[in-house]
């Protein structure tokens, strides 16, 4: 754990956009990800519909079948909805207010500048992506993000920029709405509501991180406002910016957690991924899947089965290296530079591992695709959760901004 998050914001949340079928991909790049980070943080998981229709709106009906198959897939794939929350963005429209309210704030060249906008438009040419959503993408992100006040937030490279442009907008929110005129005093009356002693350590750790810059002190002052339980939220967030020399701390910065690139190839050696058309989806029939794998490239040097080959050319070898243990990599080694296999039954490990990986979350997805009352209320639970928590950041943006009119 990065002992920088404080453990209030010791809340993870990822979203997905529902643009199809999950793969294995998905499975080895996030999913395996989400299912260890839930064992050990409060989790938020949910589905990016409205994120889908920056990309999709002339055909919105996709991201509406997608949307309960990916919740399937996940399910499947051992997301828990007892230890995580679920939901769909859309379902919870606090997401669109803040997004409305940090639009406010955020300067248009910091949006322009996000390298996936004009990265996106490049790649997806033939959709016309000049619009204000588009643009408002990451800021959108930025909203579900800082909703949550997660600390952190598991995304590949390619949305750190996007973690980053939330920490900048946070910042700013922060810098405007949390210097109430009387801050100063508002903090200390609230230190003196810590007790003597604890008043006392804070002041000195406060003086000491301040003065001397030391983040040991910092770290520490922060661990005992956590512990705090008879001063309220607004006057913790007031001590986390009093402590660090700002203001009110309303929106707290993430910090993006990267997911290591998944060393899961596709079937032709190159990132899995649906564009590519070189994908294992979690619910191909098996048949399916072994087909695929039995006719994937190979090195193309082993025309016949007495040429030998070097497994570095063959996207097959990256299969073994995600599968395979000691012992089949040296015998995939050993038998391909000399001709000793062939390539079929170079396949046959590869095909019973990742079949035996898929068997049971494909049994898992029939009994969720049987109940999709199930889902459902997995879902309606898990959305009535998150707008709890979006209710109360809502008010107190509402609040800082003056918005609470009546
Ligand atoms: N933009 C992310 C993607 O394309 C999906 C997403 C939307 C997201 N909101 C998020 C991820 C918030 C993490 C946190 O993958
Ligand atoms: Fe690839 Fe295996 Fe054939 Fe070598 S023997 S080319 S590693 S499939």
């Amino acid at each position: 754990m990065n002992s920088k998050v404080p453990a209030q914001y010791r809340r993870v949340l990822s979203g997905m956009r529902p643009t199809g079928q999950l793969h294995l991909g998905h499975y080895h790049g996030v999913l395996k990800n989400w299912t260890e980070l839930q064992q050990e943080y409060k989790c938020y998981f949910f589905v990016a519909d409205w994120h889908a229709l920056t990309t999709h709106y002339e055909d919105p009906s996709i991201i509406a079948d997608s949307t309960w198959e990916m919740i399937i897939d996940w399910l499947a794939a051992g997301v828990d909805h007892g230890l995580a929350d679920l939901f769909i963005q859309s379902s919870v429209p606090e997401h669109a207010e803040l997004h409305l309210l940090l639009s406010m704030v955020t300067p248009l060249g910091w949006l322009e500048r996000v390298p996936s906008y004009k990265d996106q438009q490049e790649k997806l040419k033939e959709k016309d992506l000049a619009t204000y959503g588009f643009l408002g993408y990451p800021l959108l992100q930025s909203a579900d993000i800082l909703m949550y006040k997660a600390g952190l937030v598991p995304v590949g490279e390619d949305q750190v920029a996007h973690v980053e442009l939330t920490r900048e907008v946070a910042r700013r929110f922060n810098h405007l709405y949390g210097r109430e005129p009387d801050f100063e005093e508002k903090a200390e009356i609230a230190i003196k509501k810590m007790g003597k002693k604890n008043a006392k350590m804070f002041n000195k750790l406060r003086s000491s991180y301040q003065e001397n810059g030391d983040h040991e002190a910092l770290n520490v002052a922060r661990a005992l406002l956590e512990a705090q339980q008879n001063i309220t939220v607004g006057d913790k967030e007031r001590l986390f910016g009093y402590l660090e020399g700002s203001g009110r701390v309303i929106l707290p910065e993430p910090q993006s957690l990267l997911t290591k690139a998944s060393k899961m190839p596709g079937l032709d050696g190159q990132k899995m991924s649906k564009s590519y058309n070189n994908t294992i989806a979690l619910r191909d029939e098996p048949e399916e899947v072994e087909k695929k794998l039995r006719t994937m490239p190979t090195d193309p040097a082993r025309v016949r089965l007495t040429d030998p080959g070097n497994p570095a050319k063959c996207p097959v070898w990256q299969f073994h290296e995600v599968y395979s243990d000691e012992g089949v990599c040296e015998w995939v080694q050993e038998g391909c530079r000399s001709a000793g296999i062939g390539c079929l039954e170079c396949k046959q490990p590869v095909i019973e591992a990742v079949l035996r990986e898929l068997k049971p979350m494909q049994e898992r997805a029939l009994e969720y695709t049987e109940q999709p009352d199930l889902v459902r209320s997995i879902i309606v639970e898990g959305n009535e959760k998150a707008r709890d928590v979006a209710k109360e950041t809502i008010e107190e943006v509402r609040a800082a901004m003056s918005l609470n009119l009546i």
